[in-house]
């Protein structure tokens, strides 16, 4: 583990990292340009290459992102989804892969209130301040740390496991579904190791052969599997959402 990061989070507000959005600030730039993940937070997942830069990191959800201090539009996907499927309540303990620059855990975090707690990896920091009940740290899902092992024995089982993971897109279709589906199926692993019985499993793909066959091997652990691409998801980019509930299996 190499950085661990939490609140508190001032004056009942979610600061917004001014200095993650001046690094999103590409200035004619395409997001494949930035170098290290252009697949990976929302304001650059991938899909826009054929707008400009302006439209990009200007739309409607990044505006409104900007005005209610998330660090990233992706939250209105995660939002939309709670609506429709009613995943957070009050006290419960959310592990968040993926969770840089924050935007899913300042969510979670306002849905599990100060009893709940809500344990963000990402591969990247996270600039944002988050409440008291937000642990970051920075981890490698393909190669987690022996501290990781021992934050999810101690602080799980949780009753959501949260995956926004993207991998760093080279725009070669196959490739980039492939490794995104890899990155699904190690969350799947997390979350058959570390759910509570009864539990939600959140995860992004993009679309792509191997999409099928990971939704039915969700089926059977999970009551109920479900797909949706949330209105803050773009048309054109080839993420959708599932949403698995229902864990079957008792956290050993
Ligand atoms: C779309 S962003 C997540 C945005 C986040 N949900 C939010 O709302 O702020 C995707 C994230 O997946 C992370 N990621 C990609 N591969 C990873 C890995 N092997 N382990 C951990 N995180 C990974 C990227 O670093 C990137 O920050």
């Amino acid at each position: 583990m190499l950085r661990v990061q939490a609140g508190p989070w001032p004056a009942g507000e979610y600061p917004l990292s001014s200095a993650w959005l001046r690094s999103k600030d590409v200035s004619g730039l395409r997001p494949e340009r930035l170098g290290v993940d252009g697949g990976g937070h929302s304001v650059s997942d991938g899909s826009a290459k054929k707008d400009t830069p302006l439209k990009t990191y200007r739309d409607h959800y990044f505006l409104k992102a900007k005005q209610e201090h998330y660090p990233a539009r992706s939250v209105y996907k995660l939002q939309e989804l709670d609506r429709r499927f009613r995943i957070f309540a009050k006290g419960m303990r959310v592990l968040d892969l993926g969770a840089a620059p924050g935007s899913w855990s300042l969510y979670a975090a306002g849905q599990v209130g100060p009893q709940g707690f809500v344990l963000g990896a990402d591969l990247v920091a996270a600039e944002t301040a988050f409440p008291a009940q937000v642990l970051f740290v920075r981890e490698d899902v393909y190669a987690p740390s022996p501290e990781f092992a021992a934050l999810l024995r101690d602080r799980g089982p949780f009753q959501v496991v949260l995956s926004d993971m993207a991998p760093a897109t080279i725009g070669h279709r196959a490739t980039d579904q492939a490794r995104s589906a890899a990155l699904c199926r190690e969350a799947f692993e997390l979350a058959r190791r570390c759910l509570k019985q009864g539990g939600s499993f959140v995860y992004k793909v993009f679309m792509g052969p191997e999409v099928k066959t990971l939704s039915d091997d969700l089926r059977r652990c999970f009551a109920a599997v479900k797909s949706h691409k949330p209105a803050g998801s773009r048309p054109e980019s080839m993420e959708t959402f599932y949403v698995a509930r229902g864990f079957k299996a008792s956290f050993p």
